[in-house]
């Protein structure tokens, strides 16, 4: 089959790589001059376990090519999947401006019966919208517009899209509903048939979901500080049950990335625009927002101020094996440590790239994390990669300031572990 994906960010270079794969011909379609030309070295523009080796292996089976050319690559493709960005508007809804553009793009060149899928995440009621631009710039009217969205998580993407829980798709024709079955049924069992209303709701409903867990359990975490209590622990007893489990909800600095923030906020909107004005999303994101300052204040109690002290920072990504930094804790603490007058070390194992020029000179990023432990007066470990969770208690004291103070943002470690010890332990939810 020919296959076109629009867009060649974290979704669209693995969906591309993925159904190049599965045997398909695949082209990545992008305007970015610049991208394209890396891809086409087998270049991908950020790092993802897997990625690069699968891009540089179907580009040499001939199976994937990238082009900026929307003629080329639309006019033999039978699916086009839109995985451009949707960054959120001034008012909290999706922006589809780029989902719009590349409907108008792809509209002449559309052949018959070709199916256009929105894989990009957007509101109920788009795949109508886009039908609408492609009818005004394509010469006829045998296409068809799906719902196809995304629930890879970065880190596992390839992983993710290879083996998905399920495949979601939002289409009424059966012509759709058969052609993407059968592309889809090497990959899973479990491929859902719905509206396309149904599907972006699905993808919506699933990011609020795991963002509410998260937060109601920063939530409980808040309450165990105030009382005594131990957060896991009470997520070890209430796990047993099977309705809640133990996963997913390890309480931390609140939830961040390039999806959680903007879809609650996205879904809150949507949901306002429906006159739910007072809607549970609204809250989570608030509370979600409210949760690093209320740590920062912590912090500044303990240290008796940020003047004049060296914060040092493990972890700059969002979250493990991953190099981006979109809404990482780090991109919103750092500044109130810098703001109130102390100097910030950094270290990455990944990200010290992207954090370096994220942060210019306002922060120094260290090679290695071991001058940012025997630097720091108060060392926040912000993520739970492997190269700082696998260090043991006295190492890490040994390696530190006598008296410092160390912040276990992801609970690495036990707070027991540090009895006795001469640095001052801080947990959450402990
Ligand atoms: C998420 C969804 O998991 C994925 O299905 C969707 O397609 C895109 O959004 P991703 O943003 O890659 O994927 O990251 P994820 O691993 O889900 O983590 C999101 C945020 O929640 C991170 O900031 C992470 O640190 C935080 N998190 C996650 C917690 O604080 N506690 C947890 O238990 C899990």
């Amino acid at each position: 089959m020919d296959i076109t994906v629009i867009g060649t960010g974290f979704v669209g270079v693995v969906s591309a790589s993925v159904y190049a794969s599965l045997g398909h011909s695949v082209y990545g379609l992008d305007v970015s001059e610049e991208k394209i030309k890396k891809l086409e070295q087998g270049k991908v523009p950020f790092f993802e376990p897997g990625l690069d080796a699968l891009v540089q292996k179907m580009i040499a089976a001939k199976s994937l090519q990238f082009t900026t050319s929307y003629k080329h690559a639309i006019q033999h493709a039978s699916v086009i999947v839109i995985a451009v960005g949707t960054p959120s508007a001034p008012d909290g809804q999706a922006d589809l401006s780029y989902v719009m553009q590349s409907a108008e793009s792809l509209a002449p060149f559309l052949k018959e019966n070709a199916i256009v899928a929105v894989k990009s995440t957007v509101p109920p009621g788009t795949c109508q919208k886009v039908r609408q631009v492609i009818q005004q710039h394509c010469p006829h009217s045998q296409y068809f517009v799906v719902s196809l969205p995304e629930f890879l998580r970065e880190g596992s993407a390839v992983e993710d899209t290879l083996h998905p829980d399920r495949v979601v798709i939002g289409a009424t024709e059966d012509f759709a509903i058969d052609v993407l079955k059968k592309l889809h049924t090497p990959l899973s069992d479990t491929i859902l048939v719905m509206t396309p209303e149904s599907a972006q709701m699905a993808k919506y409903s699933a990011n609020a979901y795991l963002a509410t867990r998260i937060t109601f359990i920063n939530q409980i975490a808040n309450l165990c500080e105030a009382n005594g209590a131990n957060i896991l622990e009470v997520i070890q007893a209430i796990g047993q049950d099977r309705r809640i489990g133990t996963h997913y909800w390890y309480p931390g600095l609140g939830y961040g990335g390039s999806c959680f923030p903007k879809d609650v906020k996205e879904l809150a909107a949507y949901a306002r625009s429906v006159s739910m004005e007072d809607n549970l999303m609204v809250t989570i994101s608030r509370l979600n927002e409210e949760r690093i300052p209320k740590i920062v204040a912590r912090l500044r109690k303990q240290l008796g101020g940020f003047e004049g002290k060296t914060i040092g920072i493990l972890g700059l990504s969002f979250k493990p094996n991953t190099d981006d930094i979109r809404e990482a804790p780090s991109t919103k603490i750092i500044p109130f440590f810098l703001h109130e007058g102390a100097k910030v070390l950094g270290h990455d194992p990944l990200a010290k790239e992207v954090a370096r020029s994220y942060f210019r000179d306002t922060i120094l990023v260290e090679d290695d994390k071991a001058s940012v432990l025997a630097n720091a007066d108060c060392v926040c470990v912000l993520v739970e990669w492997d190269e700082y969770s696998t260090m043991n208690p006295q190492e890490i004291v040994k390696l530190m300031k006598k008296g410092a103070v160390l912040f276990d943002a992801r609970d690495q470690w036990k707070k027991t572990d540090f009895t006795g010890l001469p640095i001052q332990y801080v947990g959450i939810g402990v």
